[in-house]
């Protein structure tokens, strides 16, 4: 026997009914997942916004102490200036006044005075140097990278002529920077580049330049004694040498000063082993608009 249109009726209702509520209980289950994964996100928030407070703190802090250091590297550096030239030119004093009756080791010992007052002078210049790069007002104009390079050749006495050194750069273009930070940046690449040299191996240096988008990138390459990768960052830090100064001169601020004056125009240096090797390839990247000053 069929079903009356009455039960027909209560069953359809029913059905409905228990479909109402299995999708009433499906909502209420999702409003709850949906509250539980909002207080999630809310902690998250939270935690980020902890985070980049404490950055933001360690930011500050970090531009503070850089600060710092600066004004000591110039404050230091300036006031060092003149003992070291009473010490050095008593020094001095001393062995051509008594030439005569010094002996052999006393003169020897003022050898000893007069090499390290050579060598604080170089470090006291190389940190005024280095101070001065982000204290200077820069002035961006059109640099031609060429002209630089070979004028940095010649304050360096770099030409066909020395001692077999080679420095080879062709038609480099004009950077909108400023000219004398460029000057410098170049001066303590080249420089290096020549001065870690491989025994028995006539340096060469490669400088070359590309335009990529808004981008300048450039690259001073050289055949020499190269970086090991562990030392690659390292190297840019002040007072860093991978080498003794009886080994190859210096006061370890060069890259230093050349990581600055690249960061000033916006952009990066790194180094890394020239191919093929061996031999250091630093790479710098900045941008074809300098950053606002
Ligand atoms: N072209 C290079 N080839 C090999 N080593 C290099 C080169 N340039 C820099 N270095 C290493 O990085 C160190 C730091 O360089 P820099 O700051 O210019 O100091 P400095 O030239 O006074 O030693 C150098 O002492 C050297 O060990
Ligand atoms: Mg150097």
């Amino acid at each position: 026997m069929s079903a009356s249109p009455e039960d027909l009726l209560r069953r359809e209702l029913a059905r409905e009914k228990a479909a109402r509520r299995a999708a009433e209980e499906l909502l209420e289950q999702k409003s709850l997942e949906l509250y539980q994964r909002n207080a999630e996100l809310e902690r998250e928030v939270g935690m980020r916004r902890e985070i980049e407070n404490t950055l933001r703190e360690q930011a500050a802090a970090l531009v503070r102490s850089n600060g710092d250091l600066e004004q000591f590297a110039y404050v230091a550096s300036h006031d060092l200036q003149a003992p070291l030239r009473t010490i050095s030119g008593f020094s001095q004093l001393l062995v051509r006044r008594n030439a005569d009756t010094l002996d052999a080791e006393s003169q020897e010992f003022l050898q000893f005075i007069e090499d390290g007052t050579k060598r604080l002078h170089a470090l006291i210049q190389d940190l005024l140097a280095f101070s001065r790069v982000s204290r200077s007002n820069l002035q961006p104009t059109a640099v031609n990278l060429q002209a630089v390079v070979e004028s940095v050749c010649e304050t360096l006495k770099l030409g066909p002529e020395a001692a077999g050194a080679e420095v080879i750069a062709d038609a480099l273009p004009d950077v909108l920077a400023d000219r004398t930070q460029m000057t410098l940046l170049f001066q303590n690449l080249i420089d290096n580049g020549v001065k870690f040299r491989r025994k028995d191996v006539p340096p060469v240096v490669r400088v070359r330049a590309a335009r990529h988008d808004s981008t300048w990138r450039i690259v001073v390459e050289d055949n020499g004694i190269g970086i090991p990768p562990e030392h690659a960052e390292r190297v840019f830090t002040i007072f860093q040498r991978l080498h003794h100064a009886t080994e190859y001169a210096g006061t370890g601020i060069g890259l230093p000063i050349c990581k600055k004056i690249v960061e000033r125009r916006g952009g990066r240096i790194w180094a890394q082993a020239a191919e093929p090797g061996p031999g250091t390839a630093f790479h710098i990247e900045i941008p074809v608009q300098p950053p606002l000053a």
